[in-house]
């Protein structure tokens, strides 16, 4: 199948999935809280919701394997693997704030060829495709043209369990904030990565961050004209747990900064 048709299908799962989520949210309550490890949380939402995709996905590439983060399939695919956050900003989900999506993406070998993020919302559909560039409800989506960081809007992921770099990681915010409009912490790194995408962020950056958080935003900000790197600026970003995506201009400096803090 053509990759822009397949992206296209994926949408349709993350919109259908997508509204689910919202649906269930107005029921969520204490009861159904899980705690997976340190302020890790999960509901029944997000297993339901990851189960869903996977039958579809299932169908739409029967030889394909899943690293998916509630774990419903380790099947592994000889060519291709989808990488999904059924439910990427659980935490806010649960508190009932509305900045939540369901990102899913390809990876063909190691490499990703298809991305989507739906955010339900604000029925925000982002997607990309290997060589096809970006877009937002169909319409196509660059990086911002900013070209000083002064005149940036930035934002990060605050460390919720790995503190061993926290202070590394306050330094460079509190740098940050002296050197840009500000810095934003919303609860859903997909939506960080696709916000880049689309220009209302200049860069985003974040640590401790799972293949699944990154894969789908990390292709659609490529495709947008963004840059996407580790902290050492090279492309260990999926498996790696660190990212720096930004529209390029912002690239270097955010780099010097980062790297040698940490
Ligand atoms: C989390 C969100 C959050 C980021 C965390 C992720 P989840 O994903 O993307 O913004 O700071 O590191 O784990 O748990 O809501 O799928
Ligand atoms: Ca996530
Ligand atoms: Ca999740």
């Amino acid at each position: 199948m053509e990759l822009k048709n397949l992206t296209l299908k994926v949408c349709d799962i993350a919109k259908e999935v997508g509204l689910f989520i919202k649906e269930e949210c107005v029921k969520i309550n204490a009861g159904h809280i899980e705690t997976k490890s340190q302020n890790s949380l999960v509901t029944y939402v997000d297993k339901t919701a990851e189960k869903k995709i996977i039958d579809f996905l299932s169908e739409l590439i029967p030889d394909s394997g899943f690293i998916a983060e509630e774990g419903t399939s380790d099947k592994k695919g000889e060519v291709y693997n989808w990488v999904i956050d059924p439910l990427d900003g659980t935490t806010n989900f649960i508190h009932g704030i509305p900045t939540y999506c369901v990102s899913i993406a390809l990876l063909k070998n190691k490499k990703l060829i298809s991305g989507v993020i739906y955010e339900p919302n604000r029925d925000e559909m982002f997607f990309a495709w290997e060589n096809g560039g970006s877009y937002l409800n169909n319409n196509p989506i660059s990086v911002s043209s900013a070209n000083k960081l002064s005149d940036s809007l930035l934002a990060t992921g605050f460390p919720y369990y790995d503190y061993k770099r926290l202070e590394a990681y306050m330094d460079i915010l509190k740098w940050l904030m002296h050197h840009s409009r500000g810095v934003r912490r919303i609860g859903s790194a997909a939506i960080d990565l696709a916000y880049v995408a689309c220009g209302r962020f200049e860069a985003f950056y974040e640590y401790s961050l799972n293949p699944w958080d990154v894969a789908a935003g990390a292709l659609i900000v490529a495709e947008a004209g963004g840059s996407v790197t580790d902290f050492q600026g090279g492309d260990n970003y999926l498996f790696g747990r660190e990212i720096i995506a930004s529209n390029k201009h912002m690239e270097a400096e955010l780099l010097e900064k980062i790297k040698y803090s940490f």
